[in-house]
């Protein structure tokens, strides 16, 4: 989930990641602020459907991802949208700052955020599913072995 369609620059690595990792997933825009009943409604329905994890994104005063996790049981993954003003430090410390009963994981500000959120969330699917715990493994060995790549290339260059 992601708090506007001015978040999906940011998220569509998210799903990227998830597609990649063979995961399916739900996307939806819906705002904590503006559309509240909305965002209690998805997540009532997602969690009657099964649904696994939720990724929520949110920049500025960043409260979806809290939201969620006041309406869920789910784990709940939390991204921070670079904001404009203050370059998402707002949407950090909204996001993460969550009182103790209501945990929500978050991880690091825009795109690295976006991309590892998909792969925790990959991580705590995977304690359960085999399947999705060597898709996890291949991603990381195909990370490791381009930097030693790009290494190589750097080495013959200089
Ligand atoms: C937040 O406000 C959204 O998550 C977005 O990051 C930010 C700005 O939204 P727009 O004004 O671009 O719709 O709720």
């Amino acid at each position: 989930m992601m708090g506007s369609t001015s978040d999906w620059t940011t998220m569509e690595h998210c799903v990227a990641t998830l597609d990649q990792l063979g995961i399916d997933s739900e996307v939806r825009a819906l705002s904590a602020h503006r559309t509240p009943a909305a965002v209690k409604a998805f997540v009532e329905e997602a969690d009657e459907n099964g649904i696994e994890v939720f990724i929520a994104a949110a920049g500025g005063a960043a409260h979806l991802a809290g939201v969620v996790a006041a309406h869920t049981d789910r784990p709940v993954l939390g991204v921070p949208i670079e904001s404009k003003s203050l370059k998402g430090m707002d949407s950090l410390l909204s996001t993460v700052q969550m009182p103790a009963g209501v945990p929500v994981g978050t991880l690091a500000i825009g795109k690295a955020g976006a991309i590892n959120a998909a792969l925790l969330a990959a991580q705590i699917l995977g304690v359960a599913d085999a399947e999705i715990r060597d898709a996890v493994v291949r991603y990381r060995a195909a990370r490791t072995e381009k930097v030693l790549q790009d290494s190589k290339s750097l080495t013959r260059a200089s």
